[in-house]
């Protein structure tokens, strides 16, 4: 999980970006490097594996520059490296990045057909040589990065360099979170608050889109269209910038806004972009595992339940999956070959880990779908499949539950091609359509003032029903759960199909009905259930996308989330759905992060 640091400073920087970069350590990395401008040149330093081997590099060859960017990378594009390792540089451009660049293959081929060399094998590279071929052609360092922005396709933070703007850093954030921070004469760019911590305070957070230049009292702020902005300015205290909510009222809106770099980064250490191939961590095998049984609970349950869908479907494997608390008491028989995980932001989880225990000492092999990676169950299990959300704050789960989504998925892809149910061709394409889900997660978050009008009538339910098919039926569960543990509001999740099994008794004027249904295989069915709640008078907020509005009956409210293949679309609706709770609860007055009765970890039974 790549981390950023850049300092226009008055003194050198080297000490000070490798102290920030062992801040950032916790993002996780394989190789780190910086660069800094010396004798009105850019030099780089870089070394494979941790910061110890870059301090090490850096006492064979101090880094004298007072202008300088830094990186912990964790690789995507081509191995870790020090060819891959960042700052990258073309010409006069040196350059450090966090996310995807999804178009990289395309402008690549294009930049080398205009003559243009590369050294590294990774995406970043293309953002440095466009910059680069943007200011050979004369363009301002500003409108350069701008024409170099509007070229790229993902999410991603950067902090550039530019050879003869020796007092200048240039920034931009799209997706991946970057901060600029104030000291006295001098300014920072940051991945987040505890990255610039040690050197100021004072700090603001880019919006999605914004483009920046520091220099040494300055920040010169651009929106996405160009636009010169300006971001409040916060002060942040000690142990806020340990864990700090940036601009956010609260930790679960902030971590609603992760989800994009979350979900990234977990991709990231499953799927290789380049080669197309998803892989298991742990070298689990799966091409010997006869069935999965899954264990966790509460939302770390329904993402389970998500993913399910995906190892039935895609890699015919037959998945049984428990809550803990039932599981670990109802001694199920012990099938050989049965790949027990369990699921657990925490890793701390009693009833979960009990699961774990159990199936342990039954002698299945045990993997643990983890966000902790310090945690019991991350040391007690066989195998860790990580995610890498970060730090999650809000006792509702947010972006664990959205990592570990992706997390599964990228699995269930690994476990499709190993067992030989999808070929190389099918393989890539499901990687590269897992690897865009950051970029779609980021855009169905800009759904997010349309979410926030429908709150204050929402509020005043006293019932809410939540339904879908496939699996969104399990989103329409977390969707429930979100609801009711953080706003009260009594709320219930189910598979639409059931509704007229009995819960459509409940249906009145009275009752919201929330529909998730994208423009998918279900779709039509989903409608059909959708108009016998609408028969009885049941409001309807109908969560879909562009084609499924296009079918979406009159007089209903239509949230549209961006289009999206089968595989994502529980990530893309996912923080919709999130965001939807969350203004309930705010226009009810409720304390979002803590809410009544509940513990971020629960472990006792
Ligand atoms: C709901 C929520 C809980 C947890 C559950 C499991 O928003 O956060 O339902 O998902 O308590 O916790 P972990 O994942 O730590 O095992």
């Amino acid at each position: 999980m790549c981390g950023i640091i850049g300092i226009v400073g008055t003194a050198p920087v080297q000490d000070r970006l490798l102290e920030s970069l062992k801040r950032l350590e916790y993002r996780g990395y394989d190789s780190a490097g910086i660069a800094g401008v010396v004798d009105g040149r850019v030099q780089r330093r870089r070394a494979k594996g941790k910061i110890a081997a870059l301090q090490a590099v850096l006492t064979d060859s101090p880094l004298t520059a007072t202008v300088g960017i830094g990186h912990t990378r964790w690789a995507t594009h081509g191995a870790p490296n020090e060819v891959n390792a960042h700052p990258q540089s073309a010409g006069r451009v040196t350059l450090v990045h966090n996310g995807i660049i999804e178009n990289f293959a395309e402008l690549k081929r294009k930049l080398q057909s205009s003559g243009r060399v590369f050294e590294s094998e990774t995406d970043t590279e293309v953002i440095a040589q466009l910059l680069d071929a943007e200011l050979a052609a004369g363009c301002a360092p500003l409108v350069a990065l701008k024409a170099t922005l509007d070229q790229l396709t993902g999410a991603f933070a950067i902090a550039v360099l530019i050879e003869g703007q020796t007092d200048m850093i240039l920034g931009a954030r799209r997706g991946s979170p970057l901060v600029v921070g104030y000291g006295q004469g001098e300014m920072f760019l940051g991945s987040d608050a505890l990255a610039v911590g040690p050197f100021t305070n004072r700090i603001a957070y880019l919006d999605e889109g914004d483009y920046v230049a520091i220099d040494h009292s300055s920040a010169q702020i651009f929106d996405k269209d160009g636009k010169p902005v300006e971001r409040p300015l916060k002060i942040v205290s000690a142990s806020a910038a340990l864990v700090e909510k940036g601009n956010y009222r609260h930790f679960m809106e902030k971590e609603i806004h992760d989800q994009p770099d979350a979900c990234q980064h977990t991709l990231s250490a499953y799927l290789d972009p380049v080669s197309g191939k998803a892989t298991a961590p742990g070298g689990v095998d799966f091409s010997k595992v006869t069935r999965i049984q899954i264990i966790a609970c509460g939302t770390a349950y329904y993402a389970g339940l998500i993913s399910r869908y995906l190892f039935e479907s895609l890699a015919r494997l037959p998945v049984d999956i428990d809550v803990a608390s039932e599981f670990r008491y109802r001694e199920p028989p012990v099938i050989p070959g049965t790949l027990a995980i369990v699921i657990s932001q925490s890793g701390e989880t009693a009833d979960t880990l009990a699961g774990l225990r159990w199936c342990k000492a039954q002698g299945l092999t045990t993997a643990a779908v983890v966000n902790v990676h310090e945690s019991t169950m991350a040391r007690e299990a066989d195998v860790i499949f990580p995610t890498h959300a970060g730090p999650e704050i809000g006792v509702a789960s947010t972006k664990a539950f959205t990592s570990q989504v992706a997390a599964l998925s990228a699995l269930a892809v690994a476990a499709a091609a190993a067992r030989g149910h999808v070929d190389a061709t099918e393989e890539a394409r499901l990687t590269a359509v897992l690897l865009e889900a950051s970029r779609l997660i980021a855009q169905s978050i800009q759904v997010e003032d349309a979410i926030k009008a429908l709150a204050p009538d929402l509020a005043k339910a006293r019932d809410v029903l939540y339904f879908g098919r496939g699996a969104m039926s399990a989103l329409a569960l977390e969707g429930a759960l979100k609801l009711k543990e953080i706003s009260y509001i009594h709320a219930e999740g189910y598979a639409a199909g059931e509704l007229k099994h009995g819960p459509i008794a409940l249906i009145d004027e009275a009752t919201p009905v929330i529909v998730i249904a994208p423009s998918d295989h279900l779709f039509e069915k989903t409608m059909s259930n959708m108009s016998e709640v609408m028969a009885r008078g049941g409001p309807i907020i109908l969560f879909t996308d562009d084609e499924g509005a296009k079918h979406a009956p009159p007089g209903i409210k239509v949230i549209i989330a961006p289009t999206s293949d089968d595989i994502v679309a529980p990530l893309v609706f996912a923080a919709p759905i999130q965001l939807l709770a969350y203004y309930v609860a705010v226009q009810k007055g409720a304390d979002v992060d803590q809410p009544r009765n509940l513990a971020k970890s629960v472990t006792v039974e």
